[in-house]
């Protein structure tokens, strides 16, 4: 039986109950438990992230700065919003007990030695629900010989991860001999986004990059590429959120620094409090001396 009526100012059926929207472009729509996902792995607050990206040795083994990811990245796990690493990584070297969201590598299957594009799945979505994964990342070779190919391993990550509520980040891969302009990555972010990827992660373009991200229907994060000296990458960055992404995938201009803990604290002011580039520089000087 209900109680009696006595309780019924408890329910406050004047008020109605509040049907909040969600904070990320193109992601009202999800169920709870991606955009739970989504909610560790982009900061409510800003609604962006910075994710540390350190997938690299997936396909050129141990890369500069990540020959020993116990020494080199663990210290910095604090710092981010997100990691972006292989399962492999995961389960030998990241500590079980990090809170940290964790977003895994899910294609492979190619090297440096030979055409990068020839990806496959490389983990089952059983997995990453095990690992209590916050996502999952899939390289996209639009344009390459293995197109169709890398866009179905997409998505059929994205069927599997619609099953489980965990969001896919298609990666826009470009070839060795691939124009990377606004006009490409127009292109290769939409498709991605139009077959079902939750999030997009592209490189930066000096003209047009608003283009892009004003084109994809759903949010974009920005990978770093090749170390650059720090405000070159800082200003990159502060360009990149200004123009519509909605934070960075970062991986080398961060951990291949001199100082790793200072520059991954700059990205964090740039892209969560909108520091000026020659700000945020200052605060990697600031902090530099402790590493
Ligand atoms: C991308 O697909 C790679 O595996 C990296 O995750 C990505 O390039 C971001 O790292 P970086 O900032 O070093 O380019």
């Amino acid at each position: 039986m209900p109680e009696a009526d006595k309780e019924g100012e408890r329910y406050q059926a004047d008020k109605p109950q509040a049907a909040p929207g969600f904070f990320l472009k193109g992601s009202h729509q999800l169920d709870w438990g991606m955009k739970n996902r989504l909610a560790r792995t982009f900061n409510p607050a800003s609604g962006r992230t910075v994710m540390l990206a350190i997938d690299h040795g997936y396909i050129q083994g141990p890369t500069t700065g990540l020959e020993r990811v116990d020494l080199s990245i663990v210290p910095l796990l604090p710092h981010c919003d997100a990691l972006f690493c292989t399962r492999g990584i995961l389960r030998s070297v990241i500590p079980a007990d990090s809170t940290k969201p964790m977003v895994l590598r899910a294609s492979g299957g190619a090297s440096i030695l030979k055409d990068l594009s020839n990806e496959q799945i490389a983990m089952d979505m059983e997995d990453a629900v095990r690992l209590n994964a916050a996502g999952v990342g899939v390289q996209i070779y639009i344009g390459s010989d293995y197109e169709t190919q890398t866009i179905h391993n997409m998505t059929r990550l994205v069927d599997a991860g619609l099953r489980f509520g965990i969001p896919v980040m298609g990666i826009t891969a470009v070839g060795k001999d691939m124009k990377r302009d606004a006009q490409y990555f127009r292109l290769a972010c939409r498709i991605i986004a139009e077959l079902g990827a939750q999030y997009v992660k592209t490189y930066y373009v000096e003209d047009g990059f608003e283009t892009v991200t004003a084109s994809c229907p759903v949010p974009i994060v920005m990978a770093g590429g090749k170390k650059l000296p720090e405000l070159d990458a800082l200003t990159m960055a502060y360009n990149a959120v200004s123009q519509g992404a909605a934070g960075v995938d970062m991986g080398r201009n961060i951990f291949q620094s001199d100082a790793p803990k200072a520059m991954i604290a700059a990205v964090n002011a740039v892209v969560h409090q909108n520091a000026k580039p020659k700000d945020a520089l200052e605060i990697y000087k600031t902090l530099k001396p402790k590493g």
